[in-house]
């Protein structure tokens, strides 16, 4: 069986992080989301992977992933070029894919129990495509599934207006090589996009057969910046806390917190996990649960508590910092000597304000 990471898009939901490279590479407690989906088809026995680029900045993900070896996989790269949809990625990996099952995984997707459960069996069964769901509050920004009661699949619709269930397809699907059939067949959607969901239905359509998993544990679709910042908790939970930097003395740490090489935490400084800071750091502040810090960042005074510094960033302020995603080489620093900034109230009796 053989895996294909669909890794191209624009990421327009994610600006302005993705001017500056694709979503894929958005960390999630310091490692790309995308690394999530190589090691979990690793862990799945697949070693044979094509990677799906799209037009923004293609080479950075070359660049951090290469040829696979640093997973134990061997890496095949694939442009599809303009995001012309998921079905459209699939079709220009044929050659790549053959006449072999493969596993399909949205790049910006992470999922906490890997592949392997949905994988078991597939090869060998009747079905020709499979595919993984989870219940969800809303159906509408989903590719929405209906089962029989065998859980085989009936009917499937793209972001459906009117969702006849609360099943979404999560990103991650098996396929034979029947789906190269079913997607010659299918036309462009509303958003001008051949959809996977849609060649699916195709499948159904014939009378092939589709069977479906559903999830254990958690699953998240990074597509947005709250579910990166969603998904670096979840990650955060999970956390196997090492730590290699230096700690001085008076410097605090609690829970699960892991500290990469050639960082110093400063003393008076307290670290309450979970919470990741990466290679040669300077910290002299209090860094609040949930917290990623990517590497070579610079952090005095102030506090951070659930957000993502993703790396090289100078955050020198005496401001408390939450739910934000912050993209590489920022600069968040107060200004000296400045004149007062005016503040806004609107505030009733025996109000009191500390400012
Ligand atoms: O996340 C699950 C959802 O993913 C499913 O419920 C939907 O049925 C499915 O269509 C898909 O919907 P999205 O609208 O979230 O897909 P998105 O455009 O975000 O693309 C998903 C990933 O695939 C993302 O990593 C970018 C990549 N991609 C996307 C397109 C359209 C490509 O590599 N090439 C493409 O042409």
């Amino acid at each position: 069986m053989k895996g294909l990471i669909l890794s191209g898009g624009h990421g327009t939901r994610l600006r302005p992080l993705t001017h500056t490279g694709p979503k894929q590479l958005i960390p999630i407690a310091n490692k790309p989301v995308l690394y999530y989906a190589i090691e979990d088809l690793k862990e799945a026995g697949i070693t044979e992977i094509g990677i799906i680029l799209g037009t923004n900045m293609p080479e950075k993900v070359q660049e951090a992933v290469g040829d696979g070896s640093q997973f134990g996989v061997n890496i095949t790269y694939i442009m599809q070029g303009e995001p012309r949809g998921l079905a459209h990625a699939v079709a220009v990996a044929q050659e790549f894919v053959q006449e072999e099952p493969f596993v399909m995984y949205l790049g910006d997707n992470i999922l906490k129990s890997g592949v392997n459960e949905f994988v078991d069996g597939f090869e060998s069964s009747d079905y020709e495509a499979r595919i993984l769901l989870q219940k969800v509050e809303n159906p509408r920004q989903f590719g929405v599934a209906e089962l029989n009661e065998a859980m085989d699949v009936v009917h499937l619709v793209e972001k459906p207006r009117e969702p006849k269930s609360d099943l979404a397809l999560v990103g991650i699907y098996l396929f034979k090589p029947s789906i190269f059939r079913a997607i010659s067949h299918i036309k462009p959607s509303w958003r001008d996009e051949l959809e996977i969901t849609d060649a699916i239905q195709n499948l159904l359509d014939s009378g092939d057969k589709v069977d479906s998993h559903i999830v254990r544990g958690w699953w998240k679709d990074t597509g947005k910046p709250e579910d990166v910042l969603d998904a670096n908790h979840l990650i955060l939970d999970t956390l196997d806390p090492h730590q290699e930097g230096e700690i001085e003395d008076g410097a605090v740490i609690i829970g699960r917190v892991s500290i990469g090489k050639g960082t110093v935490i400063k003393e008076g400084s307290v670290i309450r996990g979970p919470v990741t800071i990466g290679e040669n750091c300077y910290v002299k502040a209090y860094i609040g649960p949930y917290t990623a810090i990517g590497n070579n960042s610079r952090i005095v005074g102030g506090e951070i508590e659930s957000s993502i510094v993703v790396g090289d960033a100078v955050i020198e302020c005496n401001e408390r910092i939450v739910d934000s995603l912050i993209g590489n080489h920022c600069h968040i620093i107060t200004l000296e000597n400045h004149f007062p900034q005016g503040r806004r109230f609107v505030i009733g009796e025996n109000s009191l304000v500390n400012l």
